[in-house]
C-alpha cells in the first residue's frame, strides 16, 4: 500500500472521554445554556427540507456576510474553523523549502496540519502563559509562508496585544508570508480583532460559531481576509462547504442575535465572578479572556467532565481546564465541586 510519505510525521491524539457521558460537559468550551424554544422551533421547521436537498451555499454566504457586516468577497465558510484552518494550510504550503510558524503549545490541529503540509515547522513558545511578537519574530524569514497566532491564546486563555499582531502582520508582509489569526474565543475577550488589518496586510482571521455562537455540533467556521486571499482559499473548499442544517442555522441565528449576546455577557460575568471567587478561596488559576479557565492542579470534579493538561508556567504543572457555564445553577454546582475536590 502506498501512503503519503508525510503520514508518519503526523501525531494525532484522539479524544475518547467525552462520549455518552451523562455528566455536565465542561471540557470543550461548549455552550451549556439551551437555546430558546422559539429559536429551536424556527430552526427545526425547515429540517425536513434541509435534509433532503443539497445545501444552499450562496444563501449561507449572503446571510453570514450580512450578519457579520462584512463584504461577501472577504468571507469564506467551512465545516468548523478547524476545516478553515486546514484550507489555509493547504493554500499556503506546497514548496518543500517553505516553513510555518505555529505556537507551542497551541490548538492541537495546528501541529497536525503543519506536519501534513510542511517540511519545516518552527514553534513559538510562551513565557509564563503569554506569547508575544518577540516570541515569533526570530522564527520568521524569507522561507516563512504561514504564521499562526491564536488570540486569545489556547490553551492558556491569555491575549496578544493588537500592536503585537500588527507587528507580525508587517513581518508577514515583508517576508511574503501570510499571518493567520485564530480568533475562536475573541467574543469573550477585551481584545481588538485583527479584522481591522485585512485590507492592509496578508492576514486571514479565522472564527467559529462553535464557542460564542453556541453551535459546536453544527460545525460552522469562517474566515475573513482580503478578497484576493479569500478567492484562493475558496478553491480549497469542499464541494458543499457546510451542511444544509448548518445553512438553516445561519438563517435562524441572524434573527436571534440577542440570544448570543446574552449568552456571551453571562459567560463573561460568570468567568470574572468565578475568578474572584477562586482568588477569595486561595485557589490558583490562570486569568483567562476566554470561556474556559485553567485551575492549578488535577481536580476531579464530581458530575463534571473536565480536561487535565500539563502546561509550562514557570515549571511544568498540571491544570484542570473548565468551561465557564452560563447557567447560574451549573456555576453553583461547579463551585461546590471545586470546594469538594481541593
Ligand atoms: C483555538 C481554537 N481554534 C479552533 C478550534 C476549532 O473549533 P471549531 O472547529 O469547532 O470551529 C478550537 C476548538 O476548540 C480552538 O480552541
Amino acid at each position: 500500500m502506498k501512503v503519503n510519505p508525510r503520514h508518519n510525521q503526523i501525531n494525532r491524539v484522539f479524544v475518547d472521554n467525552m462520549f455518552y457521558s451523562e455528566q455536565h460537559r465542561l471540557h470543550a468550551s461548549e455552550r451549556d445554556q439551551p437555546w430558546s424554544p422559539e429559536l429551536l422551533a424556527e430552526f427545526t421547521s425547515t429540517l425536513d427540507r434541509q435534509i433532503r436537498y443539497y445545501p444552499n451555499i450562496p444563501q449561507a454566504f449572503d446571510l453570514l456576510s450580512k450578519h457579520l457586516g462584512c463584504g461577501i468577497n472577504d468571507l469564506n465558510i467551512g465545516e468548523g474553523s478547524d476545516r478553515i484552518l486546514k484550507t489555509a494550510f493547504e493554500l499556503l504550503s506546497g514548496d518543500p523549502q517553505w516553513s510555518v510558524v505555529i505556537p507551542d503549545p497551541g490548538f492541537p490541529m495546528y501541529g497536525v496540519y503543519a506536519s501534513m503540509y510542511f517540511n519545516m515547522i518552527r514553534q513559538a513558545q510562551p513565557t509564563n502563559g503569554h506569547i508575544t511578537a518577540r516570541d515569533y519574530l526570530p522564527l520568521i524569514d524569507d522561507t516563512t509562508s504561514l504564521i499562526v497566532v491564536s488570540n486569545p491564546y489556547t490553551p492558556y486563555g491569555t491575549t496578544m496585544s493588537f500592536e503585537d499582531i500588527t507587528t507580525l502582520a508587517l513581518a508577514a508582509k515583508q517576508h511574503g508570508a501570510t499571518l493567520l489569526v485564530d480568533e475562536a474565543y475573541i467574543e469573550f475577550a477585551n481584545s481588538t480583532s485583527a479584522v481591522a488589518l485585512i485590507n492592509e496586510y496578508p492576514v486571514i482571521v479565522v472564527r467559529t460559531l462553535s464557542k460564542a455562537g453556541g453551535a459546536a455540533g453544527l460545525r460552522i467556521g469562517y474566515s475573513l481576509a482580503d478578497s484576493n486571499i479569500t478567492k484562493q482559499l475558496r478553491d480549497y473548499n469542499s464541494m458543499n462547504a457546510i451542511s444544509a442544517p448548518a445553512t438553516a442555522w445561519i438563517a435562524t441565528l441572524s434573527k436571534y442575535e440577542h440570544e448570543v449576546t446574552h449568552y456571551v455577557a453571562s459567560v463573561r460575568a460568570n468567568r470574572d465572578g468565578l475568578q474572584e471567587w477562586l482568588t477569595k478561596h486561595g485557589i490558583d488559576y490562570i486569568p483567562s479572556q476566554t470561556n474556559f479557565i485553567n485551575i492549578t492542579g488535577r481536580l476531579n470534579l464530581n458530575n463534571f467532565v473536565v480536561k487535565h493538561t500539563m502546561m509550562l508556567l514557570g515549571q511544568h504543572q498540571i491544570f484542570t481546564r473548565v468551561s465557564i457555564p452560563a447557567q447560574p445553577h451549573t456555576l453553583e454546582q461547579l463551585k461546590q465541586a471545586i470546594l469538594e475536590a481541593i
